[in-house]
């Protein structure tokens, strides 16, 4: 196979058969595929991504034949490709990342499967790409799965990881904001510690920011990732006796978050569903700690993340108060099994709820 090329999933039904849409206006490279092994590559775009939890997604997903589902976070396509070897030739996904590099993966799965929409934006913004789509209020599905992805994991080029050396950027989408070294160097103690105790709920978040702060006012701002794990190591002895954590783990964490505005965006991408979702329509998200989990529980119920509304004042559609969402299974958690195979997992909390008819 060519570099960058993409084979794409077969389906469900015709196991061996890739295509299952329509196929004119394909890519011409496309063609010769529709039969063969399966494979599943990420088109040259960095390592692959193991989907968490596939079947219990699935499930959650419910694909039928000519449904609509958005896939919030591509990723390299696990869960979306499974989606789609379920929908037959008249379902459609429309897939989000704000990752370009997951986008060109997604660009290019697409290319092949015409029932593929590959979006570059951040799912804050889904009610808008979906409106656009002209698919608000008509989405069987929405799947938001939450986090990082292996390849942005294993490129220490991305500065997501302590486990390789480099520059100390955390942004999912490298031609936006300030990089993890940027916001460091300038953020105030208080400002650092609030981060670190609020996202990565560290308890040594002072000591922490004023390591950071201490190195930056010796002249030596941190700029790598490797040196941003040192010096946590330096305050920090391990997470704990009963845990094999880095003692880095919860600061990278807060930092990305607070980097990328993970909880904002999920706040906004969650608000949107009202408006996306068909009426019974499906929320399924896998979150990998607790804050964000409190948050999808909180939402999924009713009793949280809804913002409080000025009184008064005009309310843009998508600001509106939601209709409520129902909980329609309890939270479900990895098997053992999956957790031995893919340790990714481990902290896996899968939620489910439908929108209210
Ligand atoms: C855990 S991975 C998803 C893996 C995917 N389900 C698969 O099977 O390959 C998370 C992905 O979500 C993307 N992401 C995280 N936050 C996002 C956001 N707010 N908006 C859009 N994409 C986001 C990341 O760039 C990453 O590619």
């Amino acid at each position: 196979m060519t570099p960058g090329a993409v084979e794409c999933a077969p389906t469900a039904e015709r196991p061996g058969r890739i295509f299952t849409g329509p196929v004119s206006g394909r890519d011409a490279s496309c063609s010769g595929r529709r039969h063969g092994p399966v494979r599943h590559t990420t088109g040259g775009h960095g390592p692959e991504h193991v989907p968490v939890m596939l079947d219990e997604v699935v499930e959650a997903v419910a694909p039928r034949s000519g449904g609509i589902y958005v896939d919030c976070t591509f990723g390299r396509g696990g869960h979306s490709r499974a989606v789609l070897a379920r929908i037959g030739s008249e379902g459609r996904v429309l897939a989000m990342d704000r990752d370009p590099q997951a986008v060109a993966v997604a660009r290019e799965l697409a290319r092949c499967d015409p029932r593929l929409t590959a979006v570059h934006a951040r799912f804050g913004t889904v009610a808008e790409v979906v409106d656009a789509a002209g698919l608000a209020g008509r989405v069987d599905a929405v799947l938001i799965d939450l986090g990082v992805s292996s390849p942005q994991l294993v490129q220490p080029e991305r500065g997501f990881s302590f486990l390789g050396d480099g520059p100390l950027d955390m942004r999912m989408d490298p031609g936006v904001g300030v990089t993890a070294a940027q916001w460091l160097a300038s953020a105030s103690e208080r400002e650092i510690a609030r981060v670190l105790r609020d996202f990565g709920e560290e308890r040594a978040a002072r000591r922490i920011a004023r390591a950071v702060v201490a190195e930056r006012t010796r002249g030596a701002p941190i700029a790598t990732t490797g040196r941003l794990a040192a010096v946590v190591a330096g305050v920090v002895r391990g997470g704990g006796p009963r845990t094999r954590l880095h003692p880095a783990t919860r600061t990278f964490q807060a930092i990305r978050m607070h980097v990328n505005d993970e909880p904002g965006d999920l706040e906004r991408g969650l608000a949107a569903m009202p408006e996306v979702l068909a009426p019974g329509g499906r929320l399924v998200v896998l979150s990998f700690h607790s804050i964000e989990d409190r948050m999808v529980k909180r939402f999924m119920r009713g009793d949280g993340t809804v913002p409080v509304l000025p009184r008064g004042l005009p309310v843009t559609h998508s600001a509106r108060p939601c209709g409520p969402m129902t909980p329609i299974m309890p939270s479900r958690r990895p098997g053992a099994n999956e957790v031995a195979t893919n340790p990714r997992a481990r902290s896996a909390v899968l939620r489910v709820a439908e929108r209210s008819r």
